[in-house]
């Protein structure tokens, strides 16, 4: 029985529901959400990688050389559990990038920046398994401090991010990887980081951060050649990846300076070719500093996202950035925005996984998944609110 209090409202309350006048159909909850998982407590927190085929990532705390296996719930790719491993001789072995090996599948590549190692391990196929050293390739003088490695055919690449002891250079590492005596240092400027082949001519390019120019390198002959960033673009490059399909070549984008980024970002084509886009949503674009990025393309759609840091400047956002393109590839025609959660963050890495994407965050040892129900990347509707009348039309 209502209470003789209640009752005049139960009876409003069924009148109106009686006469409502255009009832809308009940629909499934759209959202985009981002949730941070708390990684182990230390300084710096950096690369990360999905062992391939598996439901585990890699990720490398630096400050303390521990290498963090995550495990992912394979429905929802959210990570549900991890232990920490220490990899190296002590906590200052400067444990930094991490690859997977396709020569070697299920294996992992690792560098250990302070003891001038690289490291293939078998991560195990449990969570608490401790990663195995397969092969160990020591980086010999006068190189300096592998930073992040790479795979690229049937040899291993680092970055020296160090400058050398002996000669005070800076060194492209790489090796063959069934005969790791065979080594090659291509020296370089100040500090290489990212290195990627081109398909399309087989040349290496390498980012040098500070000196803020591309190396490209002739693997054949030996021959290497610096492609400056023109200063008016931006300066800093760090991220580079090699994508394929509508995007197909180099991508690579730079991180700024003390005092912000540009929000710029550059393509490789095959004639070598460097060509520049940037950022243009007013306001949310404002000293983006790009430090890293993925291929976001799906059919039909090329896309990259992007991930601005306040590593370099504390007036650039903590972001991901999806952004669209024509079908030509000479124009941004779409730029979604996503704040990370905690700002001063340091976002380091992005990974596209096969449904959502994972982001490294260096300053607050959190590894951060964003992931969409019922919509995709680049097509949530409010990022268009700030140009396009139209979304205010739909919601009224
Ligand atoms: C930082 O980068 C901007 C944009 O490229 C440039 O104008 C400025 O001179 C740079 N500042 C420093 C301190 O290098
Ligand atoms: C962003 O930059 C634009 C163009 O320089 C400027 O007009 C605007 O005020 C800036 N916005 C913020 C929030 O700083
Ligand atoms: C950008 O920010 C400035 C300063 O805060 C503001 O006046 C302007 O309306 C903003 N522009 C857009 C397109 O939101």
């Amino acid at each position: 029985m209502f209470s003789p209090f209640l009752q005049p409202l139960v009876t409003v309350l069924a009148f109106s529901a009686g006469t409502a006048f255009s009832q809308d159909a009940v629909r499934p909850l759209v959202s985009r959400r981002v949730t941070e998982y708390l990684m182990p407590v230390t300084a710096q927190t950096h690369e990360v990688a999905r062992v391939p085929g598996t439901n585990f990532l890699l990720l490398s705390q630096m400050s303390n050389s521990q290498l963090v296996k995550i495990e992912l719930d394979p429905a929802t790719e959210a990570p549900v559990a991890y232990q920490s491993f220490p990899m190296g001789e002590s906590s200052q072995s400067g444990l930094h990038g991490v690859w997977p090996s396709a020569v070697q599948p299920g294996m992992m590549w690792l560098s250990l920046q302070s003891e001038n190692k690289l490291l293939l391990v078998d991560p195990g196929d449990e969570l608490s398994d401790s990663p195995l050293i397969i092969k160990t390739i020591d980086v010999p003088e006068p190189g300096n401090g592998p930073h992040s490695v790479f795979e690229i055919g049937n040899r291993v690449w680092a970055g020296l991010k160090v400058a050398s002891e002996q000669t005070e250079e800076y060194y492209v590492f790489s090796a063959d990887i069934d005969n790791p005596s065979d080594t090659i240092l291509y020296p370089c400027l100040h500090s290489p980081v990212f290195i990627q082949e081109d398909p399309a001519t087989n040349f290496i390019y390498v980012t040098q951060d500070a000196a803020s120019a591309i190396m490209r390198i002739d693997t054949t002959t030996g021959e290497t050649t610096q492609l400056p960033i023109p200063p008016s673009v931006g300066n800093n490059p760090v991220g580079m990846i090699t994508a394929s399909g509508p995007l197909a070549g180099l991508w690579f984008v730079l991180a700024g300076n003390s005092t912000g980024g540009t929000g710029s970002f550059g393509r490789i084509v095959s004639t070598g070719e460097l060509r520049f886009f940037q950022l243009k949503k007013p306001n949310l674009s404002n000293n983006t500093a790009l430090l890293h990025l993925a291929d976001a393309s799906t059919p039909g759609n090329p896309a990259l996202w992007l991930l601005s840091t306040s590593l370099l400047s504390p007036n650039s956002p903590d972001a991901l950035i999806h952004v669209k393109f024509n079908e030509a590839i000479t124009d941004i025609v779409g730029e979604e925005y996503i704040s990370m959660p905690t700002q001063n963050a340091m976002v380091h890495r992005v990974l596209t996984m096969e449904k959502t994407v994972m982001v490294s965050e260096l300053n607050t040892f959190s590894i951060a998944q964003l992931a969409y129900e019922g919509a995709v990347a680049g097509a949530w509707k409010p990022a268009g609110t700030a140009e396009e009348a139209v979304i205010y039309d739909e919601a009224s």
